[in-house]
């Protein structure tokens, strides 16, 4: 058993959680509001039609926006109720419930490894931090050769950015890109944000 992700400790706490964060991008998405920037970032990454996991997908907005621009997405959430909405609202990829830190996709009859993955949202400081170091390790092994990992968090969070490049360079990854935002500005030491674009070492 693997130690409970921060996001499914936050619902235990406050079961209305889920329901909130649905209706937070859903009032967001029916006022017109830009939900996509990660979407187009990860989308410049890849040919067309390509193979994207969203890794910590939520309620679908980014798989679901890829799948929409003709690629094969998969997305996978540990919490059911966000992939519940996933599948209502972004009907395509193929939404699946798990814990990013036993990802095992190919155990799922998935078996094809992915050219792109996101991790957007914060999604590296939801998990539990006993976790952190597998679930890199399982996304690396996630990823086609030659494949990118997108993956974007902010400081002050509790992950500090170079634990983060150490534990992904542990896990096999190399950095291709640092950036501070998902339209591209670069990442430096004063940065808030980090949008750190990862390959296969
Ligand atoms: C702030 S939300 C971001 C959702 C989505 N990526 C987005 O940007 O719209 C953080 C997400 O991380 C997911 N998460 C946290 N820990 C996880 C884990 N161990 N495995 C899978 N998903 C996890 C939560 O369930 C939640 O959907």
């Amino acid at each position: 058993m693997v130690e409970q992700s921060i996001w499914m400790q936050k619902v235990a706490a406050d079961p209305g959680h889920s329901s909130w964060y649905v209706e937070r991008f859903r009032s967001m998405a029916r006022a017109g509001d830009d939900l996509a920037g990660e979407a187009r970032l990860v989308d410049a990454l890849v040919p067309r039609r390509a193979r994207i996991l969203d890794a910590g997908c939520g309620p679908g907005r980014i798989g679901g926006w890829l799948a929409d621009a003709g690629h094969d997405v998969v997305g996978v959430d540990v919490d059911p109720f966000l992939i519940e909405a996933a599948e209502h609202d972004h009907p395509g990829p193929r939404w699946l419930v798990g814990d990013l830190s036993e990802l095992d996709l190919p155990a799922r009859g998935i078996t094809d490894p992915f050219d792109a993955i996101v991790c957007a949202g914060n999604v590296m400081t939801f998990l539990a931090p006993t976790t952190r170091g597998e679930v890199l390790k399982r996304l690396r092994a996630h990823l086609a050769p030659g494949g990118r990992a997108a993956i974007g968090f902010g400081a002050g969070r509790g992950y500090e950015f170079p634990a983060f490049l150490e534990d992904a360079a542990a896990a096999g990854f190399e950095p291709d890109l640092l950036l501070s935002t998902w339209d591209l500005r670069p990442f430096a030491d004063d940065s808030d944000f980090l949008v750190a674009l990862l390959r296969g070492r």
